[in-house]
């Protein structure tokens, strides 16, 4: 704590003394602590000269100034430029681009601005590496189903060494926006619905990608994205308002960005949503009050793809110059696309709408970030690495580990799984069965569908190596939307004839992802339909999901033994699936997200606020007529091969002061005859405080791996940011609340998923 936040804590505290007189029950004590975020964090990469960056700002143009503000995309398909695009290098209007890529073709351009730009300044280039460059590993709600940073750190570290290779210093991700609704197709490249399990994969992700310093070999500057509350857009509609209240803010939406921050993040970009009415490309709360001043982030933010032009379609610009000052205003050093900056900016100097300090440190900003990835000494990259690195042998072993880590076993009635050896034929039945482009899932950076393993080839390979090699037979029974149900007797036919059926159903790769809000989340087409026929035949059925969204399969879920979620799990899909299903490998993946039973009910999840009427029988209580309130399958579940037992959960202390700290233990055995992996959850819930708080909020897990008959104690430390949250004196509905935590009683819960567990409390006494 520095000492800064002590005196602001004992502040506080006098403050709020006045607050205990009139409510005995809440004495109030304030708590800085790391959240609040009082001190400034630099970004991570190597230290920079300044004195060669003020000698090259002494230098540029105001031309060239602007032109180190605006990035462009490249030609998406071959990694090259567009028509027009060498002019503006060679006269020094591009600083970065986005899309190009490959050695070759990064190399060529670059050889271009070192040549013929007027200050030759190195270009930075830019890209969407979500889950993988060329290997390609599960889509990040895929990866975060694992609740295992190490392999989401590791994923990382590969996606940065290929995108590195390739020319690639600058990867636009990790997307950490949190998401409580299924409906908006974004939901699939973030973690999820949780911000602890959201901060856990930022920081993992950031440093994957970075490293200790992103100017390193191998290593990119990263990007955390989209800043903030995208995923919080009405009714699920992508690019839509997000009405937000500033406490749901500071503890939902922010916390990822906020570790990834800690995390030494190199670069922000900004959201396309307005917040509370003000677009985020130019929002001064979260841009220049949160970001900027209490976050004192002093690297670049870059604006999502044309944002500073929709700055008029927002109705908050009046036109391309009025937009360009308002973003340039708002703190924001380079605009993606639209090219605002570059047309109005020089007339905005002169008319001193735009300060030219304000240009100068954006710029600055811009080398800096230049400067500490080593472009100005090692502007090239080296063919020869590119081809070692991409794709290689060990990156697609480590792309099927985490593909395997990231399954969830939602059901297995009877042990339908794994199959047996007394199973001596495979029926692989459905549209995703037989796919190579779906399991890239919709955003695959350079992943290619020729790298990719389907889950027939995938079974195909596997059943070949079994004792007795059973046989594997396909049908595809319909597409994936729309078609007809001509397929059905083909399928049915075959699972008649099979000891054992896998269907592989879910969304296409192109219903997922940006610009893809739904209002329904059953399965498209005719594939409910697939599934009940094939079902009909009685033979034991597994369906594995392929999907990037929570989706509403009620009767599958009432009908079918086994259920395997798979999300979109990459280059390795198939290998990795068929080592669940034969039993090489045992499920461990957690949900990091709720399945809701009906789109009616969203948004659902875990840690919802109680209400006053909490649902019970009685009929004037917070619940629907029609179905239950509770999900289909809660947050944090997942079953396994082998049965875990938890026991014992003890509590270090009874009772501790506001800053003080506890351990809570818990004893977790494999009481089943595999071995497998279990996540233990801890979560917290405040019994009374000053506002409302959530009925349970993780705060812990570990993912353990045990043997039968093996068990481990699994600890935890509890401290004051697991027990805080954020207020403000209610006399003041301002920006700057605090973060606090309140004596009173705080549960304890220690399960295998949100739904319920052990129970433990504590005390945490007054000041
Ligand atoms: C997306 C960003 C992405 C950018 C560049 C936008 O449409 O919202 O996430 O980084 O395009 O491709």
């Amino acid at each position: 704590m520095s000492r800064q936040s002590v005196r602001r804590f004992s502040e506080l505290a006098t403050v709020w003394t006045g607050k205990v007189a009139q409510r005995p029950r809440l004495i109030v004590a304030a708590l800085a602590v790391s959240m609040m975020a009082t001190m400034a964090l630099p970004v991570s990469g190597a230290v920079v000269d300044e004195k060669v960056i003020d000698d090259l700002l002494a230098r540029m143009t105001v031309t060239e100034k602007l032109g180190q503000l605006q990035q462009l995309g490249g030609n998406v398909a071959t990694g090259g430029l567009l028509d027009g695009q060498e002019g503006l290098i060679r006269r020094g209007q591009v600083g970065s681009f986005l899309n190009v890529r490959g050695a070759k073709s990064s190399n060529e351009v670059q050889k271009l601005a070192l040549e013929s730009s007027p200050s030759k300044i190195p270009l930075l280039f830019g890209f969407d590496v979500i889950h993988g460059y060329r290997t390609i590993f599960p889509v990040p709600l895929g990866m975060a189903s694992s609740w295992d940073p190490k392999a989401v750190e590791r994923a990382s570290s590969i996606a940065a060494r290929e995108a590195s290779a390739a020319g690639v210093r600058w990867v636009f991700s990790p997307m950490v926006d949190i998401a409580r609704d299924p409906r908006w197709g974004r939901i699939v490249e973030g973690a999820g619905e949780d911000p602890y399990l959201g901060a856990k994969l930022a920081t993992a992700q950031v440093q994957g990608y970075q490293g200790a310093d992103f100017g390193a070999p191998g290593r990119v500057a990263a990007c955390v994205k989209h800043w903030v509350a995208y995923g919080a857009a009405e009714g699920g509609r992508d690019y839509n308002h997000a009405e937000v209240s500033n406490r749901t803010l500071r503890e939902v939406y922010f916390p990822p960005f906020r570790a990834a921050l800690d995390a030494g993040v190199g670069t922000f970009m900004t959201a396309l949503n307005d917040l509370n009415g003000i677009p985020a490309t130019v929002n001064p709360f979260t841009l220049g009050q949160v970001l900027r001043r209490e976050w004192r982030f002093d690297g670049v933010v870059l604006s999502d793809y044309q944002a500073v032009e929709q700055l008029i379609e927002h109705g908050v610009a009046a036109n391309g110059a009025d937009a360009a000052r308002m973003a340039l205003e708002a703190g924001l050093d380079v605009e993606m696309e639209s090219t605002l900056f570059r047309v109005h900016g020089e007339r905005l100097l002169r008319d001193r709408k735009v300060s030219r300090a304000r240009l100068d440190e954006a710029v600055r900003r811009v080398l800096q970030l230049k400067a500490r990835l080593g472009l100005f000494e090692n502007p090239y990259v080296d063919e020869a690495v590119e081809q070692s690195v991409i794709l290689s042998k060990e990156n697609r072993d480590a792309a099927r580990e985490v593909a395997g880590r990231s399954l969830v076993l939602l059901r297995n009635e009877g042990n339908v799984l794994p199959l047996g050896s007394n199973v001596r034929s495979i029926a692989v039945i459905g549209p995703m069965a037989d796919d190579p482009q779906i399991p890239l899932g919709p955003w695959f950076a350079d992943g290619r569908k020729e790298d990719t393993v389907s889950l027939l080839a995938g079974i195909r390979a596997k059943a070949a190596g079994r004792p007795g090699a059973p046989k594997v037979g396909y049908a595809k029974g319909c597409e994936a939307e729309g078609g007809t149900k001509d397929g059905f007797e083909e399928a049915v036919r075959l699972a008649r004839e099979s000891d054992v059926v896998i269907l592989a159903v879910g969304e296409t790769a192109d219903r997922s992802g940006e610009a893809t809000s739904l209002t329904s989340l059953d399965l498209p087409g005719h594939q409910l339909d697939l599934i009940k026929a094939v079902h009909a035949t009685g033979k034991p059925t597994v369906v594995v999901l392929i999907n990037g969204r929570p989706l509403t399969i009620g009767w599958v879920a009432e009908h079918v033994p086994a259920i395997l979620e798979a999300w979109f799990p990459g280059t390795e899909a198939g290998h990795a699936i068929a080592d669940a299903l034969f039993g090489d490998i045992n499920p461990g993946g957690k949900l990091p997200v709720t399945f809701p039973r009906s789109v009616g009910q969203i948004p659902l999840y875990y840690n919802h606020d109680n209400t006053g009427r909490p649902p019970s029988d009685f009929k004037y209580t917070s619940k629907y007529m029609d179905i239950p309130n509770g999900p289909l399958f809660p947050f944090g579940f997942g079953l396994s091969y082998t049965q875990f037992k938890l026991k014992n959960l003890k509590l270090s202390k009874r009772e501790i002061p506001p800053e003080g700290r506890l351990i809570a233990s818990v004893e977790v055995e494999n009481v089943g005859k595999r071995a497998g992996d279990e996540v233990v959850q801890l979560y917290i819930r405040d019994e009374v405080a000053s506002a409302s708080r959530p009925v349970k909020a993780l705060r812990g897990f570990e993912r353990v791996t045990l043997a039968p008959g093996e068990s481990k104690t699994v600890r935890f430390a509890i401290g004051p940011e697991d027990l805080g949250f954020y207020t403000c004196d209610p006399r003041f509905i301002v920006h700057d609340m605090q973060f606090v935590v309140e004596p009173g009683r705080f549960k304890v819960i220690v399960g295998t998923s949100s739904k319920d567990g052990l129970v433990a409390t504590f005390d945490v006494t007054g000041l």
